[in-house]
């Protein structure tokens, strides 16, 4: 069932947005080759927690997970797409580095994600990076009433294939309902066939996620039953928002 939310309701998940936001800030104003990841994960929770959040990743089991998530944000580099677990590693001078985070916050969550080039950007990363994010804004763009579900993923699905770049994860995952919990319905599926689908409707929150890559758009998952990879080791980008469907048009909850 897909849950309106109301004006003061979407002020809350606002708010909830707002931490989200401040701690993918402190996390890009921090990656830099050499830093550990383990870092950013517990730079992440630590911009979380003073602002009386709770992460919503942490311990976080969907149905397609091995075991519960173990950490804050999901740091996913190069060729991973999404869901890479924080680890011992350190960033790269010119790693890809894609960074997702939830909260939250008086009931309510917050769900973002960016991706960055380290130190010394390789141009065809950059293009990638800027795709994915206009892919997102286009998709952002078409959340607005008198729309429907698919308009949001044809949206999404024009601008990457414009630019030469595939969904990276093959449908198998995508943009999701968001409220009082992190995955509500509907799901947000990255491409879709204009004027069909859900009539979008002023009070529904959705965050919207496109998964980038120049390569084929087809993805293995690591032994660690998390991280999804390009299977053909290409590098990937991801850029995602928590947004309102409202009378005046699409409203960014993880807005900075
Ligand atoms: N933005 C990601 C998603 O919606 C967040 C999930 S990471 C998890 O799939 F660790 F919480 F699962
Ligand atoms: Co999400």
């Amino acid at each position: 069932m897909v849950e309106l939310k109301t004006p003061g309701e979407l002020q809350a998940m606002r708010e909830a947005g707002r931490v989200v936001a401040r701690a993918l800030q402190a996390v890009a104003g921090h990656a830099a080759p050499g830093v550990p990841v383990a870092e950013l994960d517990e730079l992440a929770a630590t911009v979380i927690r003073e602002a009386g959040a709770e992460p919503a990743f942490l311990g976080y089991r969907p149905s397609f997970a091995p075991t519960p998530y173990p950490a804050v944000i999901c740091v996913s580099v190069n060729d991973a797409i999404v869901h890479g677990i924080p680890g011992r590693d350190r960033l790269r001078d010119g790693d890809l580095l894609s960074v997702d985070c939830g909260a939250y916050l008086d009931g309510w969550a917050g769900d973002s994600a960016f991706s960055i080039t380290v130190g010394t950007p390789r141009p065809a990363d950059q293009a990638l990076i800027d795709t994915t994010r206009r892919a997102l804004e286009a998709g952002i763009a078409a959340a607005a009433p008198g729309n429907r579900l698919g308009d949001i993923g044809h949206a999404i699905h024009t601008v990457a294939a414009g630019d030469g770049c595939a969904d990276a994860v093959a449908g198998d995952f995508g943009g999701h309902g968001i409220g009082r919990r992190m995955h509500e319905d509907p799901p947000v599926p990255n491409r879709g066939r204009p004027g069909r689908g859900l009539p979008l409707r002023p009070g529904m929150t959705l965050a919207i996620e496109p998964m980038l890559t120049p390569g084929r758009g087809q993805y293995r998952v690591d032994a660690d039953g998390w991280t999804l990879r390009t299977a053909d080791g290409a590098r990937a980008a991801h850029a995602e928002h928590t947004v309102a469907v409202t009378d005046d048009g699409p409203l960014v909850l993880t807005a900075p």
